[in-house]
């Protein structure tokens, strides 16, 4: 398939969307300032701050903390970089009581336990070997975002 068109207008603060690009799950989710404040506590914990690993690459535009285009829009392929599982959200800022201390949100692959954090950045010492898949997206407009 080609590109897919998404309009974001009804996406409130720290909702996710779900849509097909390709046959894969693309998320989009609309961080909160928690949220984005939550990726200053987990820089220290994510086994790769800045996206250079090379397993699934990150573009170039992404290798940020907030790994997005506009910082509120964290948008990633919502499958696991380890064996493909599909990870489940994990929003609440603050310990989880079955997770870490460290734990601040993210999501939480179920297979063999990575975390990833609301950057889609994957925790140190994790199954999986590198963060989320960043797709190639652009904004048509405010509203609309284009991925592929
Ligand atoms: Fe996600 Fe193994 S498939 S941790």
């Amino acid at each position: 398939g080609g590109p897919v068109d998404v309009d974001i207008s009804s996406l409130r603060p720290s909702e996710k969307m779900t849509v097909l690009w390709r046959g894969q799950p693309v998320w989009i989710l609309h961080r909160t300032p928690a949220m984005l404040e939550s990726l200053n506590e987990t820089q220290p914990l994510v086994a790769d701050p800045d996206s250079k690993r090379t397993a699934f690459p990150t573009p170039a535009w992404a290798q940020t903390q907030w790994r997005s285009i506009k910082k509120e829009y964290l948008v990633v392929v919502g499958i696991c970089t380890h064996l493909g599982c599909s990870p489940v959200d994990r929003f609440t800022p603050g310990p989880q009581p079955s997770l870490p201390s460290d734990w601040d949100g993210g999501f939480l692959c179920p297979c063999h336990g990575s975390m990833f954090d609301l950057a889609g950045r994957v925790f140190k010492n994790m199954p999986a070997p590198d963060n989320l898949v960043v797709p190639p997206y652009m904004y048509v407009t405010d509203a609309k975002v284009r991925i592929g």
